[in-house]
């Protein structure tokens, strides 16, 4: 039987409809610009180029035909001017909302700009979205709301207190999303994204996540850091299931299912350590050996210590099914950093 992703899919080849990724030079926009592209949909992104690159929507094209590549339409400019969100937004149907500056240790280092990005840019794309009648806004929420609450595994309603400021601009997200729907009658959908990784993550700069950055450090025979002992655990979701949640959250019919946020994951509970062997063992499977031992230094301000979703309500009420867990992820992860490395 068809999961109910496959029977989207089989949906929208059928019908073309007009999206707008913010953030689509980045990680996870790209990534949903190249499976809508190959689902023959009509795509705006929207990126500055801060932290996102050409080379991602240049490896895009050159993985869709040059039919679903003149679906694509790209403007270069900033959330955070209201009359470019407004222009972006024109005849879309649905938005996937990515644009943010990520990283903790971003936020604590230059709050200001993480907060004109993620919160002064996020409530441009409302006005301009809710002013273009959008079918449905989803947007990129994050696991770094859950703060400081202890419980694992994290469940939607409850969460702690944020301990960082781009915790703080996530939060402040969801609470716009929650007004706008309710005074505008707005449709929105956040997802909550639990440490995503696979092809086209960035694995340079003092902002990289962990799995690029380790991988890369690995290829290149570099150091390689674990901040505080490696028992610090998280729940790593592979790319393609947060593809899925996103198309099957913009695309939902039960109106029960709007207005919410959903985690966005696997399930499961990696610590660093364990994460440092399959990233090792992987490479050794390519016949590349490592010759690095992790070396511990201090815990992170800002990090939360552990990290494991439970993705119940994103099955129940969105359909969502994970493909990939972190092994079968990595496996494909590591194929293009390999095969990408400089
Ligand atoms: N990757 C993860 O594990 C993860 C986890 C939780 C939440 N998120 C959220 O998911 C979203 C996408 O993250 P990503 O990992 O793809 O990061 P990314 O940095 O690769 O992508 C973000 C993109 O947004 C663009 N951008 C930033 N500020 C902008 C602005 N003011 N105007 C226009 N474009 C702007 C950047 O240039 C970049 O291309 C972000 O909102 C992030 O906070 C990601």
């Amino acid at each position: 039987m068809n999961t109910p992703f496959e029977s989207l899919k089989h949906k929208l080849t059928h019908s073309q409809q007009t999206w707008l990724i913010t953030g689509v030079a980045g990680f996870i926009g790209s990534n949903l610009l190249e499976t809508l592209l190959k689902l023959n949909q009509k795509v705006i992104g929207l990126d500055n180029f801060s932290t996102g690159f050409q080379h991602n929507l240049d490896e895009v094209q050159s993985l869709v035909s040059n039919e679903q590549w003149s679906n694509f339409r790209f403007i270069e400019g900033d959330i955070r001017n209201l009359n470019t969100c407004h222009e972006a937004c024109k005849g879309v149907d649905y938005v996937l909302h990515q644009a943010a500056l990520g990283s903790v240790p971003r936020s604590i280092n230059d709050p200001i700009t993480t907060n004109q990005s993620n919160i002064d840019g996020f409530l441009n794309m409302l006005v301009a979205a809710r002013d273009a009648n959008v079918k449905n806004f989803v947007y990129a929420a994050s696991s770094s709301t859950y703060g400081d609450h202890p419980a694992l595994p994290k469940v939607e309603d409850r969460i702690g207190k944020p301990l960082s400021p781009y915790a703080v601009t996530k939060l402040v997200n969801e609470l716009y999303a929650d007004v706008f729907a309710r005074t505008y009658n707005f449709k929105i959908i956040g997802l909550r994204y639990f440490n995503v990784f696979g092809p086209r993550q960035n694995p340079d700069g003092a902002y990289a996540a962990v799995i690029p950055k380790w991988t890369a450090s690995m290829l290149k025979g570099e150091p390689v850091y674990i901040n505080g002992d490696g028992e610090t655990s998280r729940d790593f979701c592979f790319i393609a299931n947060a593809v899925q949640a996103n198309l099957l959250a913009a695309c939902v019919e039960n109106e029960e299912a709007r207005n919410q946020v959903y985690n966005v994951a696997v399930g499961d509970r990696t610590t660093l350590n364990v994460l440092f062997s399959t990233l090792k063992s992987e490479l050794l499977r390519h016949g590349i050996a490592p010759n690095t031992q992790p070396n511990y230094r201090d815990f992170r301000v800002g990090d939360v210590r552990h990290s494991q979703a439970d993705v119940s309500k994103a099955k129940s009420l969105l359909g969502y099914e994970p493909t990939h867990r972190l092994a079968q992820g990595v496996k494909l992860a590591m194929t293009w950093y390999i095969k990408h490395k400089q």
